[in-house]
């Protein structure tokens, strides 16, 4: 019953305990894990993550190389692919994104329909569900092209639709894709281009992008990717399905916590403030967390912090420090050395330094998780293709354990049962 996996983990199929019954003919037991904290939702091959030992692998890449010699399209191919590209493959996947970067003009009006006030997160996701019915093809979604070409339209697309997105707040021209720029120095033209007629990205930006691309890349069974493979396995399309993980990102507590970091930073305000802001985490008081630490899985360090800190240095060097960064390594160092801390083994998360890097080259703070979702819908791809592939996925359908009433008698409570429908029906 028990089998090892080949990383030496071992599971036991949750319908073996099924058979655990008091009496024949009974339904039997079922394992009861709300959060899913010890259950496997599928076997995948893609990212491998040791949480007490701090290691993160892409198809057995440690993420540390990743981050030093790869580009993020040549990591996209790893995670679909299984395997690096070579020279013509790269070539051809990297032409293939780059072809399909412009978004149909109705794309452009529905995201001017948005307020000038609107959160891109929710202009992302709502575009990124309207493009379902722009490719109505992609519902084909056991046809090996249709997966492969929608693939290549959402990496393609979710960058310009984030520039987009940015130029509607700020109430500036969009800027349409240049495709002869690389794709995070065409991604930074959409955004940052004014009247130049070529943009030249700053050298340590792009590399900063390119970095955090990678980090953000793929991180195994978390709660988008999950979302994407559930609202998948339903056999809805891919458009529909990374829509869905763009919303499951949106939340503060997975791909917001970089734009919460910020926020709590600047309601700290002042170094002198900290001490009482870790005493009201510490009490619990108004649910307030250290946002930016902890994590579900890593529990000695998480190995994309440290390779963000460093690139936090990196850029500051060239944009210099400010009172935001001297409150965010205060608030690491006590931290760091607090029992509080050590004993529920909180250590900063990647998403503890994004946010300051991402403000540093200009980003507003409500845009920090929309580049999140541009690089994490390489993953959610890979991970929705291989759920699609897999013959013992089903429609994802979690039991429950019911604790509500009995059966009970149906009694009338009410003497007017349609007050609303009369009172619209009366015509004065
Ligand atoms: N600040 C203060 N206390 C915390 C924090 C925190 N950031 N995180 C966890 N705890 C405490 C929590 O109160 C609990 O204490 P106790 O045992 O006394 O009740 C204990 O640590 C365990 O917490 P948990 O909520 O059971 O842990 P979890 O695995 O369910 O939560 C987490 C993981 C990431 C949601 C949580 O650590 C958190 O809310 N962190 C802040 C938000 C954040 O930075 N999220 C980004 C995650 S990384 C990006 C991504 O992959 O999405």
């Amino acid at each position: 019953m028990r089998t090892e996996g080949p990383e030496g983990d071992t599971y036991i199929r949750a319908s073996d305990i099924k058979q655990v019954k008091r009496e024949a003919g009974e339904f039997g037991t079922l394992s009861y894990d709300p959060a899913f904290m010890n259950t496997a939702s599928c076997r995948s091959a893609i990212t491998f993550i040791d949480g007490d030992k701090g290691i993160l692998r892409y198809r057995g890449y440690p993420i540390e190389q990743l981050a030093e010699n790869a580009t993020f399209l040549e990591v996209a191919y790893l995670l679909r692919h299984g395997n690096l590209p070579d020279q013509k493959q790269y070539d051809t996947w990297v032409h293939d994104i780059t072809f399909h970067t412009y978004v149909h003009e109705n794309i452009r009006k529905f995201l001017e329909g948005f307020r000038y006030d609107a959160h891109p997160m929710n202009m992302l996701c709502s575009a990124t569900a309207a493009l379902s019915s722009f490719y109505p093809q992609a519902r084909d979604i056991h046809d090996p092209h249709q997966r492969y070409i929608s693939m290549i339209r959402l990496m393609a697309k979710l960058p310009t639709i984030a520039a987009f997105a940015y130029r509607h707040v700020k109430g500036l021209p969009f800027i349409y894709p240049d495709n002869d720029l690389s794709y995070t120095e065409n991604f930074l033209s959409m955004v940052a281009r004014m009247s130049e007629p070529k943009y030249e990205a700053n050298p340590v930006f792009v590399k900063a992008l390119e970095v955090l691309f990678i980090l953000h890349a793929d991180h195994e069974q978390n709660c988008s990717t999950s979302a994407v493979r559930a609202i998948g396995s339903s056999g809805v399309d891919p458009f529909s399905a990374v829509a869905g993980g763009i919303a499951a990102l949106f939340g503060p507590l997975h791909g917001g916590a970089n734009e919460a970091v910020l926020r709590m930073i600047s309601d700290i305000g002042d170094k002198k403030n900290i001490p009482a802001f870790i005493e009201a985490v510490k009490s619990g008081k108004g649910e307030q967390r250290l946002m930016g630490f902890g994590h579900r899985v890593y529990k000695s360090y998480d190995p994309r912090a440290r390779i963000v800190k460093k690139l936090a240095d990196e850029v500051f060097a060239q944009v210099g420090m400010d009172k935001d960064l001297e409150i965010a390594l205060e608030l690491e160092r006590i931290a760091l050395s607090d029992d509080y801390f050590i004993a529920r083994k909180l250590y900063p998360n990647v998403d503890f330094y994004t946010g300051l890097i991402y403000r540093s080259m200009a980003f507003p703070t409500d845009f920090f998780t929309v580049l999140f979702a541009v690089a994490r819908v390489s993953g959610w791809m890979a991970q929705w293709e291989e759920m699609i592939l897999d013959k013992e996925q089903k429609i994802a359908r979690p039991r429950q354990i019911y604790i509500g009433e009995g059966e009970r008698q149906y009694t009338d409570t009410l003497s007017d049962k349609f007050p609303r429908a009369r009172k619209d029906s009366i015509r004065k």
